[in-house]
């Protein structure tokens, strides 16, 4: 019996911060409102000349540098992301390129918005479980920066960029013990970004029913702990750290009452990332790898709501 267990992570935030008093400048909002309705103190924003593919890169090769892996032991790669550099190839090709793999590993991307990441690992997880993929680059990353309308409050003082990776191997025990994911598109209007190539061409920025997501974020990350945990052998005293998704620090507030641990047993980044889509997660979990609160041994829950709607969790020890 094949299992998967994350070997190594790697981040990549790009250099530039915007505090939200700079936002102060471009729209009618404030510092206070931004932090005490998110937690959000800052982001992350590219460069111009930077792309997803860019930032997917650095963390990788910050992923393999702590994995100490030769790259060509990659025999899968999954990029997860809504802002890829191109229509096509997929932003997963366009890594392998940059990271210089020519082994022929298959590479591409999934599109799950910010539950993304969760999409992306539960797929390696199940490459490996079959025995197909031995060792899985799966990244989350995301520019929001350029799908952002800077002059609508309710959403550009949200957001950040960056990028975060894993690189997950095959082992005799757990590992990922499970994960979920789920969708329901009846939902898609509800956050959406209302241009593409065969439906409508309109303006490529986020739209979004701020408090109707919130409310779907806060029900669904609450039913996803019962299930998560359901029939894993695991209950939620067994769990050291909530690796969450980072859009609004009241929604990960809410999910700690559920699990009834503490706030510190929370990787919390939203205050210094915003919300980052696929990349937050993997981003979280590598703050907390490297400043070595997270131990190998420890139980981690992992849990997204993004747009589709989409959501899902993963439960594993790392
Ligand atoms: O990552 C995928 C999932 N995304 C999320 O999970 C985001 C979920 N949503 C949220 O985090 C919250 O709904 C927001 C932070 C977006 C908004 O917080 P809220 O408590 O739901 O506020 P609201 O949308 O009900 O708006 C309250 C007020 C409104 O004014 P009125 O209509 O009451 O006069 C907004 O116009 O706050 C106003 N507002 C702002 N005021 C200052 C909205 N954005 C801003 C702003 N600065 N940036």
């Amino acid at each position: 019996m094949h299992y998967s267990h994350i070997i190594a992570s790697g981040a990549y935030l790009p250099e530039r911060i915007m505090h939200n008093s700079e936002l102060e400048n471009l729209v009618e909002t404030t510092d206070e409102w931004i932090r005490s309705r998110t937690g959000i103190r800052q982001r992350h924003i590219a460069r111009e000349d930077e792309t997803t593919s860019d930032m997917a890169c650095n963390a990788s090769l910050r992923a393999i540098d702590m994995a100490g892996i030769k790259p060509d032991s990659i025999d899968l790669i999954i990029v997860a992301t809504s802002t890829p550099d191109l229509i096509y190839p997929s932003t997963a090709c366009l890594l392998q390129k940059k990271l210089g793999l020519r082994n022929g590993s298959a590479a591409f991307d999934v599109q799950a918005v910010c539950s993304g990441f969760i999409y992306a690992l539960s797929i390696a997880d199940r490459f490996i479980r079959t025995g197909e993929t031995r060792c899985a680059l799966v990244i989350g990353a995301d520019m929001n920066s350029r799908i952002l309308d800077w002059t609508d409050r309710s959403t550009c003082v949200l957001f950040g960029d960056g990028a975060g990776a894993v690189i997950l191997g095959s082992s005799a025990e757990p590992g990922i013990y499970r994960t979920l994911l789920h969708a329901d598109g009846s939902y898609s209007d509800y956050l959406k970004v209302p241009s593409g190539v065969s439906g409508p061409t309109g303006e490529p920025f986020i739209r979004m029913r701020g408090n109707e997501v919130f409310k779907f974020a806060v029900q669904k990350m609450d039913e996803i702990v019962d299930e998560t945990l359901d029939d894993s052998g695991l209950t939620k005293t067994d769990i050291d750290w909530l690796v969450p998704h980072q859009a609004n620090q009241r929604i990960i507030a809410a999910t700690v009452k559920k699990l009834g641990i503490s706030m510190d047993d929370v990787i919390l980044t939203v205050a210094e990332h915003g919300n980052t889509s696929a990349a937050s997660i993997p981003l979280a979990l590598d703050v907390g790898i490297r400043d070595g609160r997270i131990k190998r041994g420890d139980v981690i829950l992992m849990e997204a709501v993004g747009g589709g709607f989409t959501w899902g969790s993963a439960l594993l020890r790392y």
